[in-house]
């Protein structure tokens, strides 16, 4: 009889409101179990960091639409809020929650596994933000390993590997948190909003992402995808989203966001748009990117 069961095989495949709210006892048993197969496991899951200095170009609405939308197509997700905002929290429908954050870890208190909760979603988990945020750009900056304080808080969870993909949604600007980010993931995800100064920001975080592999924070980063999103056909918007495609070619995603007033509302009812508007234009194009992302990252198959 196997001592371990896989990663994948010890999380349910359908869990239910009740048992889903069992899971960080669950997870943190898991984290600490150090699976035959991490190896395996640990070439799959993905780091994504969800990032543009930009602020309101569709960042959160990403993050917490594509990670809906994966973890219903069977992907396990966790949706690391970086933003003291919390805006992607409480898109969630989850209330401000004290000490829940990554700036415990970041500071050297505790670990990232204790920080995971359960949504009401099977296969989707969350590490909330908080205000104590704020405080990770003032305390952490002071460090010399500023740079890879998350990287380092990450480094079990890449080595169990509980999750196909962690997604971290990012705070609007340069800061600690995002450079943090940058130096944690696999690959950066930008979102675009469909304007020309979209493009000026573009050059900026490409720039940013060179210094973070050039001074050896993480040399492996690429830029793994550009979405464009809040879409109005109009000419502006379609000679933007020709720009971007001259010089991120294949990167810039095939589905487009379009704008959507669902869209802008769905968080103020702690819902995903999945679940707002099931059959709407936003949650089709949700639903679309997720299997356009899963298309360039296939899951392991369940028997692996
Ligand atoms: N496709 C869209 N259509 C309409 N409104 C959108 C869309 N995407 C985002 N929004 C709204 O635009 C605002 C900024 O989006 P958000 O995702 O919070 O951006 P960021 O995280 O980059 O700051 C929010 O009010 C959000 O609800
Ligand atoms: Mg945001």
């Amino acid at each position: 009889m196997p001592h371990f069961r896989t990663a994948r095989q010890a999380f349910p495949q359908k869990t239910s409101r009740s048992r889903a709210l069992l899971t960080p006892i669950r997870l943190r048993a898991i984290i600490l179990v150090k699976h035959p197969d991490a190896a395996t496991f640990r070439a799959r899951m993905k780091i994504i960091a969800v990032a543009n200095q930009k602020g309101g170009v569709g960042k959160t609405t990403t993050s917490v639409n594509l990670a809906a939308c994966l973890a219903h197509l069977g992907a396990r997700i966790l949706l690391i809020d970086l933003d003291p905002q919390a805006n992607a929290t409480s898109a969630l429908g989850f209330p401000p929650l004290e000490g829940q954050s990554v700036y415990g870890p970041l500071i050297g208190h505790g670990t990232l596994a204790e920080k995971v909760i359960p949504t009401r979603w099977p296969h989707l988990w969350l590490i909330p933000g908080d205000l104590e945020l704020v405080g990770a750009e003032i305390e952490v900056a002071r460090a010399d390993d500023h740079l890879t304080r998350l990287r380092a808080a990450m480094q079990p969870l890449r080595d169990d590997a509980p999750f196909d993909f962690i997604l971290l949604d990012c705070p609007p600007s340069l800061g600690i948190l995002m450079t943090n980010a940058l130096a944690a993931a696999d690959e950066l995800l930008i979102p675009l909003q469909c304007e020309y100064f979209a493009l000026e920001g573009l050059g900026k975080i490409s720039q940013v992402v060179d210094q973070i592999r050039d001074c050896g924070a993480n040399p492996q980063l690429i830029i793994g995808g550009v979405l464009m999103t809040m879409f109005m056909r109009n000419n502006l918007a379609t000679s933007v989203i020709g720009e971007v495609q001259t010089h991120f070619g294949e990167v810039i995603f095939k589905t487009v966001i379009p704008r959507s007033v669902r869209l802008a509302e769905a968080p103020s009812h702690g819902q995903p748009i999945l679940e707002y508007e099931p059959t709407g234009l936003g949650t089709a194009a949700y639903k679309a990117l997720a299997t356009e992302f899963l298309q360039r990252h296939p899951l392991p198959s369940p028997a692996a």
